[in-house]
């Protein structure tokens, strides 16, 4: 099939591709060549930037699937270190592949030593995302052996090490702002109980891990592991595409999901419903979200994709409850967020947009409960989420068709002029 566009009585028929599901694409790159013109589309609202298998939403259906599994299956049944293996490979492990990874990844959870250095660079009272910003792409610094790109070899030893030691340098971010020694890893453990330990244990004892605490977070990790061409993980692709190193990338991801639109709002949503305080407040919030002229808006909620409930937003709501009620810890802002949800999904205005609480939007609410400060929320979002950018750097990285990433634009500036000496300027 074909796509015919018409500029000034001029035509051309453009390819049209079909996926496996979900909207088909108009391949425009012979545009320009045809017609000296660019497409114009700021924020990419209607704009593919690649071909990928790795993971599907579909927006109004409020449908999440990683390699064709649904999010909701893979939260209930599956654990963070699969759903990795899912990302990376295509496939779930069967048993063997399983332990092979697990161990792989164990093998990497060390930092080298002197990584431990940098963060005496920092403030003590530096946010961990500044921190692992920094942390992330000193790893280029150290392991030489895995920054050849084209070496598929070095290609997984990189990504194993990200996987792998991420847990252990956000965990070190934390330690770092109490003024606590570092811990390190103990392979023993699971995945997220090994990051727990080293988050909330010290050498002066032993650390008992929860295993509803251990449960929870190891979903919530799932939750957040990977979501198509979100704006971070377009930001790793577009690095990767100039051939930086991976773990420059991941850094480069990190920096992109740290801001309050993107990743960094599951700290401003808690913040948000911790101001509103009370549920009579909450009618004040919801005039202020949608008086264009104030630039406040309901954090957590809202996407560029999902036009119903995000199906991760679900499943964190349903947590939330659990956990609190497990660990017996009653917090008014569980309500508050529950009475908000309810006034904003019956608001005209929220309805006419199809804005619903995202997968920010409950997730504090349990870290919080969890014990972790709000500052860490998006540590552990990039925690979780360098398991997604890995893999789509990875298909990037096999695609053939790949080249660096360099978009064009509309151009409304000055046309040419001479220059005029200081002297001659009025
Ligand atoms: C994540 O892309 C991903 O997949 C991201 C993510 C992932 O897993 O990688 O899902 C993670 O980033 C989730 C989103 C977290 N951000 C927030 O919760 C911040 C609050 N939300 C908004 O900033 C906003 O909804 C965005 C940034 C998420 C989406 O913005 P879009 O797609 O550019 O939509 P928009 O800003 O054009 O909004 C459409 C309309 C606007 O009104 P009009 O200009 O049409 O009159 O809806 C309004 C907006 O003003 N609107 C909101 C709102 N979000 C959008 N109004 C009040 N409160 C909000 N939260």
């Amino acid at each position: 099939m074909t796509a015919t566009i018409s500029v000034n009585g001029s035509s051309a028929d453009y390819p049209v591709h079909a996926g496996s599901v979900g909207p088909e694409v108009i391949d425009i790159r012979k545009l320009y060549g045809n017609t000296g013109r660019f497409t114009y589309d700021p924020g990419f609202t209607s704009t593919a930037s690649c071909e990928s298998k790795i993971t599907y939403i579909d927006g109004d259906q409020g449908v999440l699937l990683h390699r064709g599994y649904p999010i909701e299956q893979l939260a209930e049944q599956s654990s963070f270190l699969e759903v990795a293996y899912l990302l990376l490979n295509g496939d779930l492990p069967n048993q063997q592949e399983h332990d092979e990874f697990k161990y792989l990844i164990t093998r990497h959870t060390m930092v080298h030593e002197q990584l431990a250095t940098f963060y005496r660079g920092f403030r003590r009272d530096a946010h961990p995302m500044a921190i692992m910003c920094g942390v992330v792409g000193a790893l280029s610094a150290f392991y030489h052996d895995s920054t050849d790109i084209h070496d598929p070899k070095q290609r997984t030893i990189a990504c194993h090490r990200l996987i792998a030691k991420m847990p252990t340098i956000a965990a070190m971010a934390y330690k770092y702002s109490v003024g606590q020694p570092f811990l390190y890893p103990d392979n023993s453990l699971s995945y997220t109980g090994n990051f727990l330990r080293m988050t909330f244990g010290v050498p002066a004892e032993p650390y008992v891990i929860n295993p509803v605490v251990e449960d929870a977070l190891d979903k919530i990790f799932i939750l957040h592991a990977d979501h198509e061409q979100n704006a971070s993980t377009s930001t790793v692709r577009l690095a990767g595409s100039s051939g930086a190193n991976p773990f420059a990338c991941i850094a480069a991801g990190i920096a992109c999901l740290w801001g309050p639109a993107h990743g960094g709002a599951n700290e401003a949503a808690l913040e948000m419903l911790r101001e509103i305080g009370r549920p009579e407040r909450i009618p004040e919030y919801v005039a202020r979200a949608k008086n264009k002229d104030d630039p406040f808006r309901l954090m957590g909620f809202g996407h560029r994709v999902y036009k119903n409930y995000d199906p991760r937003a679900k499943v964190l709501g349903a947590a939330a409850t659990k956990v609190l009620d497990t660990l017996g810890i009653s917090d008014p802002v569980l309500d508050t967020a529950r009475e908000l949800e309810r006034v904003a999904l019956s608001d005209d205005y929220f309805i006419e947009k199809k804005l619903y609480p995202n997968v920010d939007f409950y997730s504090g609410i349990i870290l919080s409960a969890i014990g972790f400060p709000t500052s860490m929320f998006t540590a552990l979002f990039a925690l979780a989420r360098t398991t997604g950018w890995i893999a789509q750097w990875t298909e990037m990285m096999e695609d053939q068709d790949q080249k660096i990433g360099r978009p064009r634009q509309l151009y409304t500036g000055h046309g040419p002029r001479d220059y005029v000496p200081l002297a001659q300027r009025g």
